[in-house]
């Protein structure tokens, strides 16, 4: 099992696509583990998005990300990274194939509605930025036993 950062940017919300792209990562059988509306601050975004510092669209990368509202998610589920990421599909919407989040509702190429973490160690580090203790819930869901029993 693992665990993966999603965010819904501001466009999303913007957009008003929280539903329809929650929506996609529920039913594809990911379960929303941790969940909540934030307004980030300079630093959060700054943080979370450190490893681009210096890149041309970083400044503004940081502004967009806290133009407005954000929701944060924490998805759990087999593989859970690589999933989201399938989901998520390529950086931008005019990239990203028919059927994925990013291929289905936008073709901006500087807005892209949803992060997801891209690995183990990104996971890790950023839902520890963006949920505190306890924010994170374990609970069982009625399918997990028929799940283990495959
Ligand atoms: P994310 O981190 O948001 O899940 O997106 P990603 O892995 O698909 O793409 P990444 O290379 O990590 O870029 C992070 C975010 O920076 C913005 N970006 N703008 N104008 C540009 O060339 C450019 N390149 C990246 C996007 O918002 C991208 O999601
Ligand atoms: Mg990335």
């Amino acid at each position: 099992m693992e665990r993966t950062l999603i965010l819904l940017k501001p466009d999303a919300v913007q957009r008003r696509l929280i539903g329809p792209i929650l929506e996609r990562f529920e039913r594809k059988g990911l379960k929303v583990v941790g969940m909540k509306l934030m307004q980030i601050s300079d630093e959060l975004a700054a943080t979370h998005y450190g490893d681009h510092k210096g890149k041309p669209f970083y400044d503004g990368l940081v502004s967009f990300m806290t133009s407005a509202p954000v929701v944060a998610m924490a998805l759990e589920g087999n593989k859970a990274i690589s999933v989201c990421r399938k989901l998520m599909g390529a950086t931008f919407g005019c990239d990203a194939e028919a059927g994925t989040i990013r291929g289905d509702f936008g073709i901006s190429n500087g807005f892209n509605l949803v992060h997801g973490s891209d690995s183990p160690e990104a996971a890790e580090r950023e839902l520890g930025l963006f949920f505190n203790e306890g924010e994170i819930l374990e609970y069982g869901l009625i399918d997990d036993s028929w799940n283990a029993a495959e």
